[in-house]
């Protein structure tokens, strides 16, 4: 990795985004444009992903959230699933010694439900391996579907206290982002512009931006470019900004 970006001098001492969730989205047309199979627009895409995390520990965010598989994406043509399964099995590997070197803490979103056996052991002994490091943490979601998410929790709270969440802050510890901060910028790129049910109510205040550029061709610069707007943004969570409340 190159030298360590200070943040301050990165993003003009705007403010940075705790934690960012990254809908990827274009691998397939990526693909298409250049008369590739699908497949090699996937493989382009996940080299981009250890670098992008990377640029976002470097710029001062705490927490990647990555839509790498969707509960919907399953009713994608078989060999496309499988194609992507074994993408991440072979990748997950791979990357354990740069996650470790790099002391990023690796977190799986999600339902092992469906998924390989050999997937969900490589990245429950990712977590356990990485659960030490908490400079940065990635998160992938695998299996993952925002609605799935909130029943698993429901069910998980009436299993152990015989009854549902009582508010949002019992709910929000029965998530699979349990003490992650909520996020603050969602990024999708490839010009769609839907959060296809990825951390909805984690997101819930979230800045949303929108690039067409299609995944695989993500850079260090597309980052960049998200992360001034987010500090260009004034949020207000619902209420009044300080210098817009003129009956004060
Ligand atoms: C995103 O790229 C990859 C996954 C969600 C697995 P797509 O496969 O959705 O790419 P397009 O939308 O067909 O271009
Ligand atoms: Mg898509």
């Amino acid at each position: 990795m190159g030298g360590k970006v200070n943040c301050k001098s990165f993003l003009n001492g705007k403010a940075i985004p705790r934690h960012v969730a990254l809908i990827l989205d274009g691998n397939g047309r990526w693909a298409r444009r250049r008369g590739l199979p699908r497949m090699a627009g996937h493989r382009a895409g996940a080299k981009v992903l250890p670098r992008a995390a990377e640029w976002c520990r470097d710029a001062g965010v705490e927490v990647l959230s990555v839509f790498c598989f969707s509960t919907e994406n399953w009713n994608r043509p078989p060999a496309e699933v499988n194609g992507l399964l074994r993408l991440f099995d072979v990748l997950l590997r791979r990357n354990f010694p740069r996650l470790l070197r790099e002391r990023i803490r690796l977190r799986w979103l999600g339902r092992p439900e469906g998924l390989p056996d050999r997937i969900v052991e490589t990245l429950r002994a990712l977590e356990k391996e990485t659960a030490k490091f908490c400079d940065f943490q990635l998160c992938l979601a695998i299996n993952y579907g925002g609605r799935d998410e909130m029943v698993r929790a429901v069910r998980r709270s009436r299993e152990s206290s015989g009854k549902g969440p009582e508010d949002w802050p019992d709910l929000a510890r029965l998530l699979d982002t349990a003490d992650l901060p909520e996020v603050d910028l969602l990024i999708r790129t490839s010009g769609e512009r839907r959060i296809s049910n990825f951390l909805p109510l984690q997101s819930a205040y979230a800045e949303l931006y929108f690039t067409d550029c299609l995944w695989p061709d993500f850079s260090r610069e597309e980052l960049r470019r998200a992360l001034e707007d987010f500090g260009d943004r004034r949020r207000s969570f619902g209420t009044v900004a300080a210098e817009e409340d003129q009956d004060r």
